[in-house]
């Protein structure tokens, strides 16, 4: 067996599990692309690896250095472990209404927390700390909403990963946060095969399902202009929060204990699934349930726990 040097060389190089018998459709597959196996539990480890070295590469990072970022957990929780490793102080703006389990991850990692209001959300948190960087220019402010690392550390590692795994992968479906997964596997696809079809589950427009960004609320990730996001997306999956929780639970039901973008994400796949007459869907687990159990997502009551989603912020 391999001896690694770092847990950063776990990074990426998931496994994808068919998940069919979910599928409501008998000729479409559906495959989960299992996340939360990153050794900082989510996708995002591979954005915040890719972001951290490409600064370094430019010379904008060096040893020491304080680094600033908004996150509502995972982006968050992957650059404090990297940060640990590495040596960097890290200041993470968290809206105060994320789940429990996400601040302790933090603090495990010895981040540091500046909490912003839970009302404004996510897109809160980008502005309190672009407002922070702006009055700290000697800090590092990675800015995933901005930074082509993301969608890049994508095209060069999800992408390709999904491709020799999945040769005859017809649909790719993806949570849209900063964008940054979707269009960095989507150009990958497309560029193998024109064919591959890529959608994005977002909430209904005006409704905050669990952190989800809808693109016709306001606020358009820069990464998404750059990499030609309305172009690349051949559609998208609208999802509500109780389906998002429903659909988190019927995984268990093929022993996937996954995070709620992925219930998210696999009511989308369902749902293209429908509308195709065959095919072969993969869709990302974006992490797995550990941060979200304290939220009651499995234990309470679908109305309530739906309830309640309407308040926390999933990722
Ligand atoms: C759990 C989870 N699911 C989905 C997403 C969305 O991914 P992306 O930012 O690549 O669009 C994120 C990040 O925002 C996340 O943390």
């Amino acid at each position: 067996m391999t001896v690694h040097d770092s847990v950063l060389d776990l990074i990426g190089n998931t496994p994808i599990v068919d998940v069919s018998a979910l599928s409501p459709n008998p000729n479409v597959r559906i495959l989960g692309k299992m996340e939360g196996q990153n050794p900082g539990g989510s996708v995002k480890d591979r954005i915040a690896l890719a972001m951290v070295q490409e600064a370094e590469a430019d010379g904008t990072l060096t040893p020491g250095k304080t680094i600033i970022e908004p996150s509502s957990g995972n982006t968050g929780i992957a650059l404090a472990m990297i940060s640990r490793i590495r040596g960097y102080h890290l200041k993470i703006v968290l809206p105060e209404n994320v789940s429990i389990e996400r601040r302790q991850l933090l603090e495990v990692y010895g981040a540091e927390i500046i909490p912003s209001p839970g009302n404004e959300g996510s897109n809160g948190a980008v502005r309190r700390a672009q407002e922070i960087a702006a009055e700290h220019p000697e800090w590092v402010f990675l800015y995933q909403y901005g930074n082509e690392a993301n969608p890049r550390a994508h095209y060069r590692t999800t992408g390709p990963e999904i491709w020799a795994d999945v040769p005859g992968v017809t649909h790719f479906v993806a949570g849209l946060g900063t964008s940054g997964t979707l269009l960095g596997v989507g150009t990958y696809l497309k560029e193998q095969n024109p064919d591959v079809k890529i959608f994005a589950v977002e909430p209904p427009a005006g409704e905050t399902v669990e952190g989800l960004r809808n693109l016709d609320d306001g606020y358009i990730p820069p990464v998404f202009d750059k990499w030609g996001g309305f172009d690349l997306l051949d559609g998208k999956s609208i999802v509500r929060p109780r389906e998002s929780l429903e659909y988190t639970r019927k995984m268990a039901e093929v022993g996937i204990f996954s995070g709620i973008s992925a219930g998210a994400a696999l009511a989308g796949a369902c749902k293209v699934a429908n509308r195709i007459d065959e095919g072969v869907i993969v869709y990302i687990v974006c992490d797995s349930g550990w941060k979200y159990l304290s939220t009651g997502a499995w234990t309470l009551d679908l109305d309530e726990a739906a309830a309640n989603a309407e308040k926390v912020i999933y990722f």
